[in-house]
């Protein structure tokens, strides 16, 4: 029952996935939601309102302007009533509606009247997902409090193949309850490097890595929807930062240290993502490096560790490192844990090419003082949101 005595309001709009409606309102009651249906009038060609009333077991609203549903539940006391409004299906013309503000029917007005959460599950024909007109509004929306539930890919029902299948009910059902437990992390202030550090040589030149920082920017989106106030520490790199976190830009190493001491005074959970270099060269010249040698050598110093002195601070955070290995993943892992004083530390294989270093995918094994777990391959966002979880879960576990 983990969505327990929650105000669901499911908006349904005229796409064939519609069909697969009165199996979500079934997951959604058996998960312990309050469940109300609006239909579009397009939908109610795909599904019937009779049987999401009968599943939902509360009378299915479709119109504006009716005075009996009006003086029943009106628009805005249903607007109201919603802890969370899911738009699934979600069409193209929808879409297009909700990024305009349009309300030229109850579902689209319901869209402005509520102070609830809106998650869009969009599911339409591929080109029609692909359109230019379509992926702006997406962009628009995005930038919403909306939280998109991105189409899945695969064959059609028109039989294209491609992006703009509905999540199934049950993904759909998990996504509300993997918001749901956002409570966890609420008023917790959370810092987290992310990216590359760039150490200079010279005015033109660096040495870096290959860090794209797509998984600490991803764990600070997981944390902020869990609630989190969240410091992303984020070195160089070409990403947009997430809805309501805190970014500080750095280059190097020393600089991506002063900015994690000056956040880390009253953070409760520390998360060193970065992949910050070891050592940089001993001084920067400051005039460009000339070729007139055959050799060149530069001499290197190591710098802080920035995750270790995060650790050894008198009453430190929770902290949680990364461990990226080519070889004896857990050895190495269990060995930095211990060396590094952490609280828990994923672990791994960079020398697989499908998954790590700027790559979509991972997967980790965690490991703690007295116990492990492995998490899958999986898109990095999803695989951020369960690292939150055992982190949370973890964190709560060791509070006095
Ligand atoms: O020792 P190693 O570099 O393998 O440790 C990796 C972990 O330590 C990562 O969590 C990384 O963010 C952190 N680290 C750090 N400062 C360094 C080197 C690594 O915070 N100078």
């Amino acid at each position: 029952m983990r969505l327990n005595q929650q105000n669901i309001l499911l908006g349904v709009t005229g796409g064939i996935a519609a069909y697969k409606t009165p199996d979500l309102v079934r997951k959604l009651t058996a998960e312990g939601a309050n469940v109300r249906v609006v239909l579009t009038d397009s939908a109610k060609e795909f599904v019937s309102p009779l049987s999401l009333q009968a599943v939902s077991g509360n009378p299915v609203s479709d119109d504006l302007l009716d005075p009996a549903a009006e003086a029943a539940m009106g628009h805005i006391e249903l607007a109201k009533w919603a802890d969370k409004l899911l738009i699934a299906p979600a069409t193209a013309n929808f879409i297009a509606k909700l990024t305009h503000g349009l309300a030229d029917d109850l579902l689209s007005t319901l869209c402005l009247a509520t102070e609830a959460k809106i998650y869009l599950a969009p599911a339409m024909n591929q080109q029609m997902w692909k359109a230019a007109a379509t992926q702006a509004n997406m962009r628009i929306l995005e930038k919403r409090e909306i939280s998109i539930l991105e189409p899945a890919s695969g064959e059609q029902a028109c039989g294209d193949i491609g992006p703009g299948r509905m999540p199934e009910p049950l993904e759909l059902t998990e996504a509300l309850v993997d918001d749901n437990s956002s409570l966890e992390l609420k008023n917790k202030h959370i810092v987290i490097t992310a990216g590359p550090t760039r150490e200079s040589i010279d005015p033109v030149r660096y040495i870096t890595n290959h860090s794209s920082g797509k998984m600490g920017f991803a764990l600070a989106k997981a944390a902020a929807n869990m609630g989190a106030q969240v410091t992303l520490v984020s070195g160089p790199v070409n990403l947009n930062t997430p809805d309501a976190v805190k970014r500080i830009d750095v280059e190097s190493a020393q600089q991506m240290h002063d900015a994690v001491m000056n956040a880390v005074g009253d953070c409760d959970i520390f998360i060193g993502c970065a992949a910050v270099a070891d050592y940089r060269p001993v001084q920067m010249v400051t005039q460009k490096i000339k070729k007139n040698n055959e050799e060149l050598t530069l001499t290197f110093t190591k710098n802080p560790d920035i995750l270790a002195d995060v650790a050894r601070r008198q009453q430190a955070p929770f902290t949680v490192g990364f461990a990226a290995e080519t070889q004896d993943v857990s050895r190495y892992a269990k060995e930095k844990l211990a060396r590094k004083n952490l609280d828990m530390i994923a672990a791994n294989d960079v020398s697989r090419s499908d998954i790590g270093f700027n790559s979509d995918q991972n997967a980790l094994t965690l490991f703690w003082s007295d116990g492990e777990k492995s998490l899958d391959v999986a898109d990095k966002g999803k695989l951020a949101v369960q690292l939150m979880h055992e982190i949370s879960a973890r964190f709560i576990a060791g509070k006095p």
